[in-house]
C-alpha cells in the first residue's frame, strides 16, 4: 500500500477514506494531520480547551487520536459561528473544516487553519476542569476522566502491553486457550475468593488464575497462554491490588523451572523494548524517566533465591525470617536493589499454592518464581513448576483443605501422560504501572475495581 506523502504520522494504518464530508472535505484523524499538510480537511471531536483572543479562538480539539489546535478567526469563519464557539463548553463535540499547517509549537506540532465549525452537540458545566482535582473526585468520574491526556497516555500503554502480549506468544507458537470465569473451587487459596449463587443451589466461583485450565491446554497443545479477567477478593487497600485484573498466563508442557524463568525474562524484556520503541509520546507526556527501563530491554534478568533474598532483606534491616512470605515492603527493598526485574526463585513450599512443585532436592521449597520489577514496583509475575505426580499432588489438595471432587479433572492431568511442566502469570496493570512509572495500579485499567469501589 502506498502512503500518502509524508511519512507516517503513527504506527496506526490510515484509514480508508470512507467519510467524504460536504462533497469535499476529508475526514481525517489528528494522527494522520503529518499526511495532510495544505489539505483542507475535517476533523470530527471534542473540544478540550479554548483560549480567545479579541478576533481568534484557540480551539485545543481532541479525536481521541491526539489534540490539534484549531485557529479560527472572525474573518474566515463568520461572525454567527465565531460567536457560537464562544459559548462552546469544554467538551463539546464538534467538527472543524480547515487547512492544515505545520507548526512546531503547537501541540502535535500540526494546526488546523479554521473554515468552518459545526456543534455535534453541546456540553456545560464538564466536572472535570483543567485545575487540580482529588484522585476520589476523578475516580467517581472515571466515565469522563479516560479522556483527559494522562489518562489517555496510560491505557494506550496497557492496550500496547496487552498487544505485545499476544504477539510475543503468538510468534513463539503458543495457542490461546482462554480459561473459564466462572469456575467450581478457588486455584489460589480460599481466602480472596469470590463467591457466588449458581443454578439449584450450587456456588460458583469467580476465577483467580485460568493456570489449571491452561495446564490442560498445555498437554494438549504443547504450549498455550489464556489471557482475561480474573478476581481476587482482596481485603486489602494497597496500591498494588485490584479486585479484578487482567492476567496473561502461559503454559508449557515439557518446562522445568528454568524454561520457565527464561521465558519470563524473554517476555517481559520483548514488552519493554516494545513499549519503548512505539509509546515514546506517550511515556514522555507521564514525564517517564525511559532511562530507567533501558536495562531491562536486555536479558538475562537476575536470579536469586529465597535464601538469598532473606539474607539481603535481613542486612537491609527488615524485620524478617526463613519462612515469612514477602509482602509489598520486603518486594519494594528488594527490587530498589536492581536495575532491571529480578526473578526470585524457591520460595518455602509453606507459603506456595497447593499446585506447586517440590525441589526434589530441597523439599522444604518449591520450583517457583517471583519477578519483582525495579524501581519498587514489586511483584509482576508469579509462577513456577507444577507438580506433576498423581499421589503427591492429591496430598497437597487435602494438605491445603480443598475438596477433591472438583479438582479430578485436574488430577486426570496427572493420570493420563503426566509429564513436567511449568507456566506463569502476569499482571499486565502492574506491568502497565511500573513502565508508566506510576504509583497506585488503579489509574491502569479503565474502570477499577477495589475494595471500596465498584462504581462507576
Ligand atoms: O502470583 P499470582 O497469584 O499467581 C497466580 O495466580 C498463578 N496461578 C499464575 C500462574 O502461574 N499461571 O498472580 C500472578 C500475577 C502477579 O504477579 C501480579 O502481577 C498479578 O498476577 N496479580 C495482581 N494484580 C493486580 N491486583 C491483584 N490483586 C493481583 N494479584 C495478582
Ligand atoms: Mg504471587
Amino acid at each position: 500500500m502506498k502512503l500518502p506523502e509524508g511519512g507516517p504520522a503513527c504506527d496506526a494504518v490510515p484509514m480508508r477514506r470512507r467519510d467524504v464530508l460536504n462533497g469535499k472535505h476529508m475526514w481525517v484523524y489528528i494522527e494522520d494531520l503529518p499526511r495532510q499538510v495544505g489539505q483542507e480537511v475535517t476533523l470530527r471531536g471534542w473540544l478540550y480547551n479554548k483560549r480567545s483572543s479579541g478576533k481568534i479562538h484557540f480551539l485545543l480539539v481532541r479525536d481521541g487520536t491526539g489534540l490539534c489546535q484549531c485557529v479560527a478567526s472572525k474573518a474566515d469563519v463568520g461572525d454567527g459561528a465565531f460567536a457560537a464557539a464562544d459559548h462552546m463548553g469544554q467538551e463539546t463535540s464538534l467538527e472543524v473544516t480547515g487547512i492544515v499547517r505545520e507548526d512546531k509549537r503547537a501541540p502535535g506540532g500540526f494546526e488546523l487553519t479554521v473554515k468552518s465549525i459545526k456543534q455535534v452537540a453541546p456540553s456545560t458545566d464538564y466536572p472535570i476542569t483543567p485545575k487540580e482535582h482529588g484522585v476520589a473526585f476523578l475516580l467517581d468520574q472515571r466515565h469522563l476522566w479516560v479522556r483527559s491526556s494522562r489518562q489517555h497516555a496510560i491505557l494506550r500503554i496497557r492496550s500496547e502491553v496487552a498487544q505485545a502480549c499476544r504477539d510475543f506468544f503468538s510468534e513463539r507458537g503458543f495457542v490461546l486457550f482462554d480459561a473459564p470465569i466462572l469456575t467450581p473451587t478457588s486455584c489460589e487459596g480460599t481466602t480472596n475468593l469470590f463467591e457466588l449463587e449458581y443454578f439449584e443451589g450450587r456456588k460458583a466461583y469467580l476465577t483467580q488464575s485460568g493456570q489449571l485450565y491452561a495446564e490442560a491446554g498445555a498437554l494438549a497443545f504443547g504450549k498455550v497462554y489464556c489471557f482475561g479477567p480474573t478476581f481476587r477478593a482482596e481485603k486489602s487497600k494497597t496500591r498494588r491490588h485490584l479486585t479484578e485484573f487482567w492476567m496473561v498466563e502461559p503454559e508449557a508442557a515439557y518446562f522445568n523451572l528454568d524454561d520457565d524463568m527464561a521465558l519470563a525474562e524473554d517476555f517481559v524484556s520483548y514488552i519493554v523494548r516494545r513499549v519503548l520503541e512505539r509509546r515514546a509520546p506517550e511515556l514522555k507526556a507521564l514525564e517517564r524517566d525511559v532511562s530507567k527501563l533501558g536495562p531491562s530491554c536486555a536479558t538475562p534478568y537476575p536470579r536469586i533465591t529465597y535464601d538469598e533474598a532473606i539474607e539481603r532483606l535481613k542486612a537491609a534491616g527488615a524485620a524478617i525470617n526463613w519462612g515469612d512470605d514477602f509482602g509489598g515492603d520486603e518486594e519494594t527493598i528488594l527490587s530498589s536493589q536492581f536495575d532491571r526485574p529480578v526473578m526470585v526463585h524457591r520460595y518455602p513450599s509453606a507459603c506456595k499454592a497447593f499446585y506447586m512443585k517440590q525441589d526434589p532436592a530441597r523439599p522444604d521449597v518449591a520450583l517457583c518464581v517471583d519477578m519483582l520489577a525495579p524501581e519498587g514496583h514489586g511483584e509482576i509475575i508469579g509462577g513456577g513448576q507444577r507438580e506433576d505426580d498423581y499421589e503427591t499432588l492429591r496430598g497437597k489438595i487435602l494438605a491445603h483443605d480443598l475438596p477433591l471432587a472438583p479438582f479430578e479433572w485436574y488430577l486426570d492431568l496427572r493420570r493420563y501422560g503426566s509429564v513436567p511442566h511449568a507456566g506463569f502469570g502476569m499482571g499486565i496493570e502492574r506491568l502497565t504501572g511500573w513502565l508508566c512509572g506510576i504509583h497506585h495500579i488503579r489509574e491502569c485499567i479503565p474502570f477499577p475495581r477495589m475494595m471500596e469501589r465498584l462504581e462507576p
